[in-house]
């Protein structure tokens, strides 16, 4: 499965004991997360510190009564004992108000203990001209100074004011002309969270100081061109990378790109992706500054074990002998690229050396808090973030946060592993809060002696496209919440890392980028990051773009798999058998080709063949294949379908009885419906048959896509299992009561239990459209898995006269 970054927004839970496909949405968007989305289990066995106790006692009974309805459908919800364990203390820690930890004062130099609570007067309000204008709270049950204040604080403001019993504003400044008026105005109401205070009169506010002295301007990084002096040797810098996908070509040469030797590459591949893995162990063997770490994880969706797995790679590392003396650490994934010289990004930092990067949410930080769900404990167990009440926020922390794409200087990452008292701390509070990266850092920082070495910029652009990467409906399953993420970089999309919007920013690196979709913005940016001098812009496979499906030794061996080599084995006229399939890559020889097959294979003699292969694909689009004002383009089918790109990851187009068939059609509008609001494709019916044999029919309702897509999903084992024969299988889509179709498209399913016919299938499916039987012949098929590709090939290390990874 594919790593994901999400925003987020919260799913609420309609009712207590429904399960989670009965999720009703608040519609909240969360702005600038990132977020990786790991559906997957840990494995307990070699993950002990990412897992929860697993000797917690499991009581029959809570030790209180829970109330709490958040918490009661999460207790409800979890299945294993330990989880259910886990939740019922805690709800019951936060009934009795032992769950939250008190903070120290304050350490950054913004922070005065004499200010707290200091008097500024009662003054005249309006609710048209608020003397406090940023931030409203309202209390009910507990407004009062000190929980005005603690919440004023958080979000940064300089003053706080009690009006009405139960309202507390926020603001850094107080209204120019505001009229002051007699004290005695400020104690109409007694606070209801003590009934010792007061909490202002009717359209009077009575305004305090939070703490903080100034309003402060972030910091923000201006780009160095290479004319500009600086001063010290180079800072040194931790690369992170936390990789998944097969894709290594792709990491290959995002690695080649941000390579210098003085730096340090450490890289974590995700546990099941065993392929990445040992390709970059075999790129470690040869560069002797990249690390490839074996104590990998794979981690829950938003959840504390991310910060826990990222804070032990900074422990780890500074154990590492020859890695230990850096002095940032970066952290990157498979899908990003520099769009700046790796070089100007160095001098950026060595500049600013002793500065962290962070990137703020950029809006109020108060409204920022609300939606970062902040104000909710969150429990993580069952390999899932529980939502179990509501937090009474502790005093004396300034919250704030943002991406969790992250640039932290050394003694910040020390200070954050450190037992002194805010760290120590911080990191329990952050294992009950949602998608703690995205404002661990920051709010460590702020909080203490490092807040004036801050830059608010994680120096990245990442490509957010909401109106495509905010649906969620492949994930409503899975999580408790439901977000947004980036978009791969495409033809429309790539103006966006352009030199001189990169520069003006600046921002060195950007992400998405995966050639599998989109080759030439890989290329683009490759071309703003290193002299084409040193790129071999010219060589046959420069425009080629390549991911491995099947390595043997690491996968499984399908069955159909097996099918497909023997028949191109035939078909190239052995007369053996294939004894076993040594790899299988998806090849793309071009920006706007089709993706390829290359399959190398090992005959029961022992010869070695290799072969390229085409998929063919059946459909007819009926003449005038318009319905309501869109045409339609094309129909193409496969599986493992990404809503987001709207692409099959599947590259083989084999689909089996356990998949769910995807089919894509392809819209453009005509004139007629190019107006603002409608949506991009007409309301359609989609039969299934199996020959004359109608199997299912489904309407599908207009979607909204920026590519002009619209799909539907068919669970073929449903229908399906056990499937003898290699029948011919059609979906049929109609205008709604129109008999005769506008498209149609046949295809194959592969079963175990059709084996014998996969032959016949794959006739007509599958092309050989080359092949070479020897290592000499191969050596010169340029479509070959062993034929050079320079752009990404790491063969020999360092060289030291081109000044590159080779
Ligand atoms: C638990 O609380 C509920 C709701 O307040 C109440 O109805 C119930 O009687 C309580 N049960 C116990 C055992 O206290
Ligand atoms: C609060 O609840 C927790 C969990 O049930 C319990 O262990 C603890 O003793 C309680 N503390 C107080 C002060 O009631
Ligand atoms: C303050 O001045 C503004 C603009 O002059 C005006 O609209 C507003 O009503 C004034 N507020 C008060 C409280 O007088
Ligand atoms: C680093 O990058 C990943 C994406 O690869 C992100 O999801 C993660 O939370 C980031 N931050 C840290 C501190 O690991
Ligand atoms: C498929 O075969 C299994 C046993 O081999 C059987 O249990 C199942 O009911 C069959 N399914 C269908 C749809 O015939």
């Amino acid at each position: 499965m594919d790593f994901q970054d999400l925003l987020l927004f919260p799913m609420v839970l309609s009712s207590v004991n429904t399960k989670y496909r009965h999720y009703a949405f608040v519609i909240v968007l969360f702005f600038f997360l990132n977020v990786y989305l790991l559906y997957s289990a840990q494995n307990k066995a070699q993950n002990n510190e990412f897992t929860p106790d697993a000797s917690a006692k499991i009581p029959h009974q809570p030790t209180c009564n829970i109330t709490d309805e958040l918490a009661i459908s999460a207790i409800s919800r979890a299945t294993s004992p330990t989880c259910k364990a886990k939740l019922q203390t805690e709800a019951c820690q936060l009934k009795n108000g032992t769950f939250s930890e008190e903070f120290p004062e304050s350490h950054c130099s913004n922070h005065d203990n004499q200010l707290i609570d200091a008097r500024i007067g009662c003054y005249l309000d309006s609710k048209t001209a608020r003397v406090l204008t940023e931030f409203e709270y309202k209390f009910p049950n507990s407004n009062q100074k000190s929980t005005c204040r603690k919440n004023c604080y958080k979000a940064g403001f300089l003053y706080y004011g009690l009006e009405y019993e139960q309202e507390c504003f926020c603001g850094n400044d107080v209204l120019k002309n505001a009229t002051k008026v007699d004290d005695v105005e400020c104690t109409a109401y007694r606070c209801p969270g003590d009934r010792d205070e007061f909490c202002g009169g009717f359209n009077a506010v009575e305004i305090f100081r939070t703490g903080l002295r100034n309003k402060i301007t972030p910091l923000k990084p201006k780009y160095l061109s290479p004319q500009e002096a600086i001063p010290d040797p180079p800072v040194k810098i931790l690369f992170l990378l936390q990789l998944n996908g097969r894709n290594e070509r792709q990491v290959k040469r995002f690695l080649k790109s941000i390579y210098l030797p003085h730096h340090y590459y450490y890289i974590h591949v995700d546990k099941r992706q065993t392929y990445m893995f040992k390709e970059m162990e075999k790129v470690a063997e040869k560069v002797p500054n990249i690390h490839v770490t074996s104590r990998r994880f794979s981690s829950i969706w938003g959840g504390a074990s991310l910060l826990q797995a990222f804070q032990q790679v900074v422990r780890d590392s500074l154990e590492i002998e020859q890695f230990k003396d850096w002095d940032y650490i970066f952290n990157f994934s498979e899908s990003d690229f520099p769009i700046l010289p790796i070089q100007d990004f160095e001098r950026l930092i060595t500049a600013n050396k002793g500065k962290s990067f962070l990137a703020s949410h950029g809006y109020n930080t108060g409204r920022f808090i609300q939606k970062q769900g902040f104000e909710f404990v969150f429990s993580e167990c069952d390999q899932r973030m529980f939502r179990i009440g509501k937090r009474d926020f502790p005093s004396n922390l300034r919250i704030d946060g943002g991406s969790d794409w992250v640039g932290i200087h050394r003694n910040l990452a020390e200070y954050s592993i450190s037992d002194d008292e805010l760290p120590r701390k911080l990191r329990k509070t952050f294992e009950s809060v949602l998608l703690p990266l995205e404002s661990f850092y920051h709010t460590l920082a702020f909080n203490s002696k490092y807040c004036d070495d801050l830059m608010m910029s994680n120096l990245r652009l990442t490509n957010w496209y909401r109106k495509q990467g905010c649906r969620c409906a492949s994930l409503k399953e899975i999580v408790d919440w439901c977000g947004c993420s980036p978009l791969v970089f495409r033809d429309d999309t790539r103006n966006k890392f352009e030199i001189q919007k990169a520069i003006s920013k600046p921002t060195y690196f950007a992400r998405k980028f995966d050639s599998m979709i989109d080759i030439e913005s890989i290329e683009a940016a490759e071309l703003q990051s290193i002299k084409p001098e040193k790129l071999q812009l010219s060589h046959p496979t420069y425009h080629f773009a390549s991911a491995n499906i099947f390595k043997s030794g690491i996968d499984e061996e399908k069955i159909h798999f097996k099918s497909l080599a023997n028949y191109a084995l035939q078909f190239s006229g052995s007369t053996e058998n294939a004894a076993r399939i040594h790899r299988i890559d998806a090849l793309r020889a071009h920006q706007n080709s089709v993706i390829e097959i290359v399959m190398k294979v090992e005959t029961v003699g022992g010869a070695d063949y290799e072969f390229l292969i085409h998929r063919k694909s059946h459909f007819n689009l009926a003449e005038n294949p318009e319905v309501s004002g869109y045409l339609l383009k094309q129909i193409v089918y496969g599986t493992k379908f990404e809503w987001k790109e709207e692409i099959c990851r599947e590259y083989m187009g084999f689909v089996t009885e356990k998949d769910t068939l995807h089919t894509r059609l392809q819209w453009h509008p005509t004139e007629r419906v190019k107006k603002n609001g409608e949506k991009t494709s007409p309301e359609v019916e989609f039969k299934y048959r199996k020959g004359a044999e109608q199997l299912e029919k489904t309407v599908v309702k207009p979607y909204d896509s920026v590519f002009g897509g619209q799909f539907d999903s068919w669970n073929v084992g449903n229908r399906l299992s056990n499937l003898t024969t290699c029948d011919d299988f059609f979906v049929d889509v109609f205008a709604p009561s129109s008999d005769s179709p506008l498209a149609t498209l046949r295809f194959p399913v592969y079963t175990e239990h059709n084996v014998k016919c996969h032959v016949d299938y794959l006739k007509q499916f599958f092309e050989i459209a080359d092949f070479c039987s020897s290592e000499e012949a191969c050596k010169e098929k340029i479509w070959s898995s062993t034929y050079p590709d320079p752009k990404s090939d790491i063969d020999f290390g360092y060289d030291e006269e081109l000044k590159m990874l080779r």
